[in-house]
């Protein structure tokens, strides 16, 4: 049984193969998160997209603290190294990883950052397959995601104004093909989405057989 728990903003934490992988834990200072870093007292993975701060967020800290593995692009691995985390993996776009017994791929994501190049996940586990998009605009590779990696959920981004908003999200979606979609990245700022409405409509309307899962931040879906 595969579990994602949205912890708000881009941040899930992913139970597979009896393991749980955290993405982006950004949870002090985030608005929308339902519990502190404080309060994660059991991770075996933590995967970070990129380094803007609402990525990054607690990571260091949690991997100090639980011993969890630092997954990410090569150059964010090696400054996780500098701040004292012990457990790193970097590797970059298109290397796939096992960690843990949970598999692990990079790819793209259209994006800035300071370190290395922003990135998406593709976790697999158990026969299940997520894909975390990370922050991004909509590119026509995401078709190719999709092909090669077949996810059953895709967590993408729905926000606007620093990555897609409801449209380009539909319409990358189109591309992925994922049975559950998952939105992320939005109502945590005045300046993004205030809710998943016209993304919904939109999947809705174009995309039937896709079923779009809009969490509460701390809600869990099993699948
Ligand atoms: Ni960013
Ligand atoms: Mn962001």
């Amino acid at each position: 049984m595969g579990k994602i728990k949205w912890l708000g903003h881009s941040c899930f934490e992913i139970e597979l193969m009896n393991k749980i992988i955290l993405i982006d834990p950004w949870l002090d200072g985030n608005p929308k998160a339902p519990v502190k870093a404080s309060d994660i007292k059991k991770a075996d993975v933590i995967c970070v997209t990129h380094d803007h701060s609402d990525h990054l967020g607690d990571a260091f800290d949690i991997c100090k603290r639980t011993g969890a593995t630092f997954v990410s692009v090569y150059e964010l691995s090696v400054y996780a190294q500098e701040k004292g985390v012990k457990e790193t993996v970097g590797i970059n776009i298109g290397g796939t990883v096992n960690v843990k017994e949970i598999e692990i791929s990079m790819v793209r994501a259209v994006h800035s950052c300071t370190r290395g190049a922003p990135a998406g996940f593709i976790l697999n586990g158990e026969g299940k397959t997520i894909y975390h998009a990370g922050d991004t605009g909509f590119f026509g590779d995401m078709r190719l995601i999709g092909e090669v990696y077949s996810p059953d959920v895709a967590l993408i981004p729905i926000g606007g104004y620093y990555t897609m908003g409801a449209r380009e999200a539909a319409e990358a979606v189109k591309l992925i093909k994922p049975k559950v979609v998952v939105p992320m990245h939005y109502q945590t700022f005045p300046v993004l989405a205030s809710s998943a409405e016209d993304f919904i409509k939109a999947v809705t309307e174009k995309l039937p057989q896709v079923k779009v899962v809009a969490l509460k931040p701390g809600e869990i879906y099993q699948f």
